[in-house]
């Protein structure tokens, strides 16, 4: 594991002593209504594990009951083996077919303003139609279904529709370039691929069906490709393999049995980025992702019947999967969707919408509420924001000051903030304040949720105290835990179950305070997280090298107030080629167009030669303090040779 000795002397400088109770009014109607009443579930959920689960797994409507609850055979969990059930049957069917039939479950805005609705039972009808459409495209139990969408009802619906069918979905975010789709549907050997003409963001067309396009001329096992008509934008049709979404519907009945599902039937394949080029497939099941979010939904957002809820995150991430989709709809929610950018046409679009369908409660990232903030209160303060009663975070740590502004300029000191910190890979949150019962202060995602147990430790697991930073791990498996990687077992049980014994390792740095509060304090491995989203130094780094005029790159994050963390890659170049700003741009390009636009360097410095130790490791240590502070003055008594860092230092002064 690269440097996480580092973590273990972290001092953290973030002393906080604001406090803030939950408000009466909140509390007295929260599910969770004071602390005591959090700290008994808690310590119940602990203690007795499984009988906690069992209990909780009745929250969902199986069509076998589980009599098991857990298997553990380190690594490999399972979780309510003996239960048979289906996510699309738990997250429509039950409500169309009971008191929700006529609630909105979906609420959906597009970029240009179009609005449009989905009762549970009109959702019910089209999600049994769509799986209809894959059937007759050989979509059976076990296939891979790969989905390239913006954020828009039919992106929702084609989830569900895999998950009725039993199908195993593969959403790629709609950022994505397509060498990027193409290795994760490869990688997943999907079979049909759903996708949009294009979408709209920040008033352009994003050319969702011409990037898939290039993407297929590398993929030789999608054989039929659904083509959602949104924007109207002309676009090739290949015949034989693409077909319109909205034709073959014509002809669909909207009758379509659920699956009945084993509680460990994969529900779907993430690819997210690790410490190597190649990112990792985790894989989700069925009960436990399913009993894991509904649970989280409902507790941390304190859901309740008439709630309009709103998480602004994209369907493509973990945060869309179980935020957007399943957690909120396994609970009967209204949700609301936006499929463009937050400042088109203009900087208040948010919160023209929460007035304009009455949000109640509102997810987003520390990294747009710093934009917000940028784009000043004065955009704001024309919408009353009067429906609001929740807000919460996610994606990285957030700066007290993004707090307080998110606190008083868009809850009105009236919302209490979940700050929720979770991964690709525990599929739903684990450490985050419940409303109704923990206070919240500006930087620490506080107190775990039920039947998690997280700690502070070394690397050899020895239990670190109160007050200093160490790794975070979880010591106990957990529903919604991700079940392996596609294709590398090996590779899960080594990055998560082998770095720390017997724990799950997160990857992340942070503290336990004395009250046993979590302060999260970053990435201790090559991974970065830019804008909330994460990305593997590797995965840019082998981009770079992947261009003609590189021999060497090492690529590090550098404290950035927008995006939390910035890229800046080091980078060497082959004899006769000139080091040129031209050269810089088109690196840059290079980078956005292999993996996607939030791949994109911030900064290429060239340099002769990287920092190495004896053993010919980057020391990426030393590149890191360079490109935040401008200086080495660390360690560098394992450097090979000292002018390459005297030599990078010189550029930097340039
Ligand atoms: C990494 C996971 C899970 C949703 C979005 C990101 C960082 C996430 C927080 C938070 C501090 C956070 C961690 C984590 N992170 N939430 N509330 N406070 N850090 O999912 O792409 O899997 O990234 O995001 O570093 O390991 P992801």
């Amino acid at each position: 594991m690269p440097e996480v000795q580092q973590a273990q002397s972290f001092t953290s400088s973030l002393r906080e002593d604001r406090s803030f109770p939950p408000p009466a009014e909140f509390a007295a109607r929260a599910h969770i209504r004071s602390r005591a009443e959090y700290d008994a579930m808690y310590r119940r959920s602990i203690e007795d594990n499984e009988g906690f689960w069992r209990e909780q797994a009745r929250e969902l409507d199986w069509f076998t009951e589980p009599t098991q609850v857990l298997e553990w055979n380190d690594p490999v969990a399972k979780w309510f083996g003996d239960g048979r059930l289906n996510l699309c049957h738990n997250a429509v069917d039950r409500h169309a077919l009971g008191s929700r039939a006529g609630k909105m479950a979906l609420l959906w805005e597009g970029e240009p303003g179009e609005v449009r609705s989905l009762t549970y039972l009109e959702l019910y009808a089209e999600v049994q139609r769509v799986a209809n459409v894959l059937k007759r495209y050989g979509v059976r139990k076990g296939d891979r279904v790969a989905i390239y969408m913006g954020v828009c009802p039919e992106a929702v619906i084609a989830v569900l529709a895999c998950a009725r069918l039993g199908a195993v979905h593969n959403v790629v975010f709609g950022g994505f370039a397509a060498q990027a789709l193409a290795d994760r549907m490869n990688d997943a050997q999907c079979k049909v691929l759903i996708t949009q003409d294009s979408s709209f963001r920040r008033g352009q067309d994003v050319l969702l069906k011409a990037i898939a396009d290039e993407a297929l001329t590398r993929c030789t096992c999608v054989e039929t490709v659904l083509v959602h008509r949104r924007s109207g934008h002309d676009v090739h049709m290949q015949e034989g393999r693409d077909r319109w979404l909205q034709d073959e519907l014509k002809s669909a009945e909207a009758q379509c049995a659920a699956e009945p599902m084993e509680s460990e039937d994969p529900l779907f394949i993430l690819y997210t980025s690790g410490t190597t080029g190649k990112p990792k497939g985790l894989v989700h099941t069925t009960a436990g992702y399913g009993v894991g979010t509904l649970l989280t939904t409902k507790y941390i957002f304190d859901l309740h019947e008439e709630d309009v809820y709103w998480c602004t995150a994209d369907v493509g991430w973990i945060t869309g999967h179980s935020y957007v989709i399943y957690g909120p709809l396994l609970n009967g929610a209204t949700v609301f969707l936006y499929e463009g950018a937050p400042n088109w046409p203009d900087v208040d679009r948010f919160w023209q919408m929460v007035d304009r369908h009455k949000v109640s409660i509102f997810y987003t990232a520390p990294t747009a509420i710093r934009a917000f903030m940028k784009w000043g209160a004065d955009a704001v303060r024309k919408h009353t924001l009067s429906t609001l009663r929740l807000l919460g975070t996610v994606g990285e740590p957030i700066n007290p000051e993004a707090w307080m502004w998110y606190h008083r300029e868009i809850g009105h000191e009236r919302c209490p903030i979940v700050d929720t910190w979770w991964q690709t890979e525990t599929g739903s949150i684990m450490i985050a304040p419940l409303p109704g019962a923990v206070s919240t202060k500006p930087g620490t995602a506080t107190l775990p949720f039920f039947g998690v147990e997280p700690a502070i430790v070394t690397k050899s697991g020895e239990p670190v105290p109160a007050g200093h930073g160490g790794l975070l791990v979880i010591r106990k498996p957990w529903p919604a835990m991700a079940r392996t990687i596609f294709g590398d077992p090996e590779r899960y049980k080594q990055a998560y179950w082998s770095e720390v014994p017997g724990c799950y390792f997160t990857g992340d740095g942070a503290r336990q305070d004395e009250h046993g509060e979590f302060w999260l304090m970053g990435r201790v491995d090559d991974v970065l997280n830019v804008s909330g989203h994460r990305l593997g130094t590797m995965e840019i780094e082998s981009a770079l090298v992947a261009h003609r005029a590189v021999t060497e790159a090492a690529v590090v994050g550098r404290p950035d107030e927008m995006k939390g963390e910035g890229i800046i890659a080091f980078v060497s170049l082959g004899d006769h080629v000139e080091p040129t700003p031209g050269l810089k741009d088109e690196l840059k390009k290079h980078v956005a167009k292999e993996i996607g636009a939030l791949a994109r360097p911030d900064d290429i410095r060239f340099t002769p030669a990287l920092p190495k130790t004896r053993s010919g490791k980057i020391m990426r240590r030393l590149l890191r303090e360079l490109a935040a502070t401008g200086e080495v003055k660390g360690d560098t008594t394992t450097l090979e040779d000292f002018s390459v860092v005297a030599g990078l230092k010189e550029k930097d002064e340039e």
